[in-house]
């Protein structure tokens, strides 16, 4: 049985219909201290294998995987496999400064204490894996992202913001089946935020331009990246993402750095989520 955390539930509904396993029903409440209690409804439904499908992209979401994973357990669940379509903290991947925690350890390390088997989707870091002490594997969501592409994309560019997410790039590309590819270099100062991006050699003009990236967070280093092609006479700009956060006003910075359309999958639920990444993750479980 699928059972889904309240950021998680059209992705779990995807992954029912992706393996054919059930989806079951959960309530989230709240207790008036503000402590949260998830609740299975129909618990004698649970069958052996329980798959807690949680897309943690907040405190609150984290508990509720954590306790779904309980509750499973209660209702007679021999194997706990935990879906991750997002895995929160995961940037968080070492201790940036003195008297700071490595936070996605810390939150693997709570996952891992109620689960038997950890899939996600596109870890920013392929190591936060091993902060989990669990098997813990990783689908690769990226080539969803060719689908809800405009098929006559004219001598497309894929391009990335920086050369650690250009397999993404590559990896759209490829599933697209035309353009090239090549990447931004990025620069981000951890003190103000601030991302500056140079572009790359690439030819531009009258090209249709696609920015690929793992994540759209705040959207500075989208916004950036796609206001550093101003003056090259890129035709259309697109924007990919898997993960689409988009935090506060990153859809407007997009917008009025000049993107035509945002593209995500369903690891973060939001409008622009065309595309899903349950199938993928379907072939791993
Ligand atoms: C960083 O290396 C990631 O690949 C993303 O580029 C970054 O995390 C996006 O964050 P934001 O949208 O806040 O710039």
């Amino acid at each position: 049985m699928i059972l889904p955390g309240s950021t998680a539930q059209s992705f779990a509904a995807a992954l029912a219909d992706a393996t054919g396993e059930p989806l079951g029903r959960v309530g989230y409440d709240r207790f008036p201290d503000g402590e949260l209690l998830v609740e299975i409804e129909d618990p004698a439904a649970v069958d052996e294998r329980a798959i807690v499908v949680a897309a943690t992209t907040s405190s609150d979401a984290h508990l509720e995987c954590l306790q779904l994973q309980d509750a499973a357990r209660e209702a007679g669940a021999q194997e706990i496999v935990t879906v991750l379509p997002y895995m929160g903290y995961g940037r968080q991947d070492e201790a940036f400064g003195t008297g700071q925690p490595v936070s996605s350890r810390a939150v693997a390390r709570a996952i891992s204490t109620g689960t038997d088997r950890v899939l996600t989707v596109n870890p920013h870091e392929a190591a936060v894996l091993e902060f989990f002490e669990v098997p813990t594997s990783a689908v690769d969501a990226a080539g969803q992202l060719a689908e809800p592409l405009p098929p006559n994309l004219d001598d497309p560019l894929f391009l990335s913001p920086d050369e650690g997410a250009i397999d993404i790039a590559e990896t759209v590309q490829a599933a697209y089946g035309a353009g090239t590819v090549d990447h931004f270099v990025k620069e981000r100062d951890y003190d103000t935020g601030a991302v500056t991006i140079e572009t790359g050699e690439a030819a531009v003009a009258e090209r249709d331009v696609v920015v690929v990236d793992d994540i759209i967070a705040t959207g500075s280093t989208m916004s950036e990246a796609i206001r550093s092609l101003d003056g090259r006479g890129a035709a259309r700009i697109y924007t990919a993402c898997v993960h689409p956060m988009l935090a506060g006003n990153a859809v407007t910075k997009l917008a009025t750095a000049g993107v035509e359309r945002i593209y995500g999958t369903d690891t973060i639920e939001r409008p622009v989520s065309t595309v899903s990444a349950a199938p993928a993750v379907a072939e791993e479980l």
